[in-house]
């Protein structure tokens, strides 16, 4: 039996871009978990910065599909949390989407635990991307969408593959 350390390992290891879904419901209790481990990352001061919008309306995903050249996998997801931040309640200049890259990666990981697939599609830093889908989603001014994560049971299975490079690791100097 592995522990509750090794499953967690396994988990990061074998956690891959599900871009296929399943036609079924996620249910709002796994959302609610997946949100939970969300607002759990780690942020620059524990400043917070982020909001999360969950969309399930059929026409919005379809809108943010013509908005986004990548984002083709919305077609068969039952639902997707849209990662925002809002600029005020970044305390350290600049950290509020290092921030919200930790909520969007626990997403991706906490759906995974929970036998979901998910994919981060990029928004932040894309200027033009940002625009559109704040529009699109009445963000009032000063919030930033930073990512969007597709969520659904997979339909297309992945395995893990070993990404180790040996010359990208440096040990005490270059
Ligand atoms: C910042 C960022 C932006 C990404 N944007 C997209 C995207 O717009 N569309 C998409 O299908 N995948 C997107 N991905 C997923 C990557 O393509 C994927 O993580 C990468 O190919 C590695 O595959 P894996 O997630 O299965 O390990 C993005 C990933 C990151 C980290």
């Amino acid at each position: 039996m592995m522990g509750i350390a090794e499953e967690a390992y396994e988990a990061i290891m074998s956690r891959r871009s599900i871009r296929a879904y399943e036609k079924r419901e996620v249910e709002e209790e796994k959302i609610r978990k997946i949100l939970d481990a969300a607002m759990c990352a780690p942020s620059a001061r524990h400043e917070e910065p982020w909001h999360f919008i969950i969309i399930r309306r059929r026409e919005t995903l379809n809108g943010i599909m013509r908005i986004h050249p990548h984002a083709k996998m919305l077609e068969s997801a039952p639902v997707a949390i849209l990662v925002c931040f809002e600029q005020a309640l970044e305390t350290s200049p600049g950290y509020a989407p290092l921030d919200c890259a930790n909520a969007t990666m626990n997403i991706l990981h906490a759906a995974h635990a929970l036998g979901l697939g998910a994919v981060w599609v990029g928004i932040y830093p894309r200027k033009e991307r940002m625009d559109a889908v704040g529009k699109l989603l009445s963000i009032p001014e000063g919030v930033f969408p930073f990512a969007l994560v597709p969520l659904g049971y997979p339909a297309e299975k992945k395995g893990r593959e070993n990404r180790y490079k040996q010359e990208r690791v440096h040990y005490e100097k270059w």
